[in-house]
């Protein structure tokens, strides 16, 4: 099977949407300090993107989570495969991921989070498949709620390819044709 990759948001387009994150997010939080929590590795270009506009003192840290199983199940299970480096009790934090699909992953990880006590947990999605959604989360700073169809490139993968694209472009599957 073959794809072609057919672009949806330019790099212009991103920066520009992550621009006016940025001002909501140093809006928000007025001065106050942020731990900024990468979701591995998908959200890592709008991780850095994101953290590179922030005027609040931020301090960064990575997790890298896999859901269990069959992931249409909603009593799925998470696995930690790297935890955070640092403890977030008592610290405002900021999830930042690529992108909410199902939601369960989010729905598996912010109780794990909020167990640490930390002072607030907010969710940073660069894209949002709002109609595919099965578990309910709630996402407080969106990039871009997009149609159901698969997505890659700044950052995000098929089968571990495309994340180095500077674009997101939506992924078409061609059928192999059977006289080539
Ligand atoms: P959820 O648990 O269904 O919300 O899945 C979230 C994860 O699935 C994301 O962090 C991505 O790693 C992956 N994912 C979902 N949709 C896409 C897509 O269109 N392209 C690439 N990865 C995706
Ligand atoms: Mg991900």
């Amino acid at each position: 099977m073959k794809e072609i990759v057919h672009m949806m948001y330019s790099e212009r387009e991103i920066a520009d949407r992550v621009d006016a994150l940025a001002e909501q997010i140093n809006r928000d939080y007025q001065g106050r300090p942020l731990r900024m929590i990468c979701i591995l590795n998908g959200s890592v270009f709008f991780f850095c993107e994101l953290a590179k506009r922030l005027e609040i003192p931020v301090t960064l840290d990575f997790m890298s989570v896999s859901s269990y199983g069959n992931s249409t199940e909603s009593s799925g299970r998470l696995k930690i495969r790297k935890d955070l480096d640092d403890r977030i009790e008592g610290v405002d934090c900021l999830l930042v991921e690529d992108i909410v699909d199902t939601g369960h992953t989010l729905f598996l990880l912010r109780p794990m989070l909020l167990e640490r006590r930390p002072s607030s947990l907010r969710i940073c999605a660069l894209l949002d498949k709002a109609e595919r959604r099965e578990a309910e989360v709630a996402v407080d700073y969106t990039g871009f709620v997009i149609p159901d169809e698969f997505v890659v490139g700044y950052g995000l993968d098929y089968a571990q390819r495309y994340r180095n694209l500077p674009y997101i472009g939506r992924l078409e599957f061609l059928e192999d044709d059977p006289d080539a």
